[in-house]
């Protein structure tokens, strides 16, 4: 067992992943105060052991032997889109506290489910729409908050990924879309900044190649949200950007109030390298500042928190969005 001082998190990495592998060396290099690395978890035994060894962390197959054998009390889940259920359920039963990420759930169904089970348990749990973390949303939520752009009423939100992320790092994306994957983060952003509830959506989106890999899901989704209060947006999403694309992502955000605008743009992360290809490193990295805040939040202290509930809503939103790209009409949310 890793040495801990008391009082600190100890937290299960649950999928060692992409993303598992990102929580699980913030934890174990000690980049998150309060909080330590107590195992990682994977089904695939490799992978598991490959970040066991990369962080010192002992590695596990399955939850309920990893609670055992850790005595960990928190947990980050990491697993692909489509099954973030089961480890959560697991993990309130066992009563620690759950940061999971987005989106939530890919069924309506799913995500009461995980609601009534963090209920059920009373333990802490939410999930991770990290870009409530992002520093220029953090400036857009303070502007929001003060009044000077008044009430928001259009937002226009892209954020798009080249080809090879989801043809070459994500193994599952022909079992997930775009839309699951990328326009979760939009949506929730405009649930947030603006409280918007959404009513009605219509969505269109484009299939072929990605499908030309073997992967059988849309390149991209276009999707209009209409809100209950008049308020609406346009949302793109979008996997099939050039290999040559300078960054990992194009995300570029707008939203339109009563008495002013805001821009964000972080596609060009303040930074850019022309050397044998033109490149934007990334710079703006807020993930330890989500994760401290999630430890601050089991221990009552945080400001800004994702609720399993706003999850809910977006995944209700998301939902329609696919509905509608069945249907061809306008769906209800
Ligand atoms: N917040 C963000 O900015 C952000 C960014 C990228 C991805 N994500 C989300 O993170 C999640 C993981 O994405 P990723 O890119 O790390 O995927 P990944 O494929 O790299 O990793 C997923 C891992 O989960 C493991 N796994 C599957 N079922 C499991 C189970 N029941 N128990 C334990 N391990 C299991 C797989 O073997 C795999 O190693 C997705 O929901 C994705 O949408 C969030």
């Amino acid at each position: 067992m890793l040495q801990h001082m008391t009082g600190e998190k100890r937290f299960l990495v649950v999928g060692a992943g992409t993303m598992g592998n990102g929580y699980a060396r913030m934890l174990a290099g000690g980049r998150v105060p309060g909080a330590v690395l107590a195992g990682v978890v994977d089904i695939d035994g490799t992978k598991a052991l490959e970040l066991a060894g990369a962080t010192g962390a002992p590695a596990f197959g399955d939850i309920e032997t990893a609670i055992a054998a850790t005595g960990a009390d928190a947990a980050y889940v990491a697993t692909p889109d489509g099954l973030h259920r089961v480890p959560v359920e697991t993990l309130a039963q066992r009563g620690l506290s759950i940061l999971v990420e987005k989106p939530l759930a890919t069924t309506v169904e799913d995500a009461h489910a995980m609601i009534e089970a963090v209920n059920d348990a009373g333990v802490y749990a939410e999930v991770n729409y990290s870009n409530r973390w992002n520093p220029p949303f953090i400036e857009a939520m303070r502007s929001v908050e003060s009044g000077e752009v008044g009430e928001l009423r259009s937002f226009n939100v892209c954020l798009n990924n080249p080809v090879s992320s989801p043809r070459d790092r994500l193994r599952w994306s022909g079992g997930t879309t775009p839309a699951w994957f990328l326009m979760s983060h939009c949506l929730d952003l405009a649930l947030w900044l603006g409280r918007k509830k959404a009513l009605t959506v219509y969505a269109s989106g484009g299939r072929g190649e990605l499908a030309g890999y073997g992967i059988e899901t849309y390149d991209w989704i276009h999707a209009v949200v209409r809100y209950a209060d008049g308020a609406d947006g346009v949302f793109e999403s979008c996997w099939i950007l050039p290999d040559s694309w300078p960054g990992g992502a194009e995300f570029n955000f707008k939203a339109i109030g009563t008495k002013g605008a805001i821009t964000v743009d972080t596609t060009y992360q303040n930074i850019a390298v022309t050397a044998e290809r033109h490149r934007y490193p990334g710079t703006i990295q807020w993930a330890p500042a989500r994760l401290q805040a999630f430890v601050r939040g089991i221990e009552g202290q945080g400001r800004t928190r994702v609720s399993f509930e706003d999850g809910l809503e977006v995944t209700k939103t998301l939902v329609a969005i696919h509905r509608s790209l069945e249907s061809g009409g306008v769906e209800t949310v």
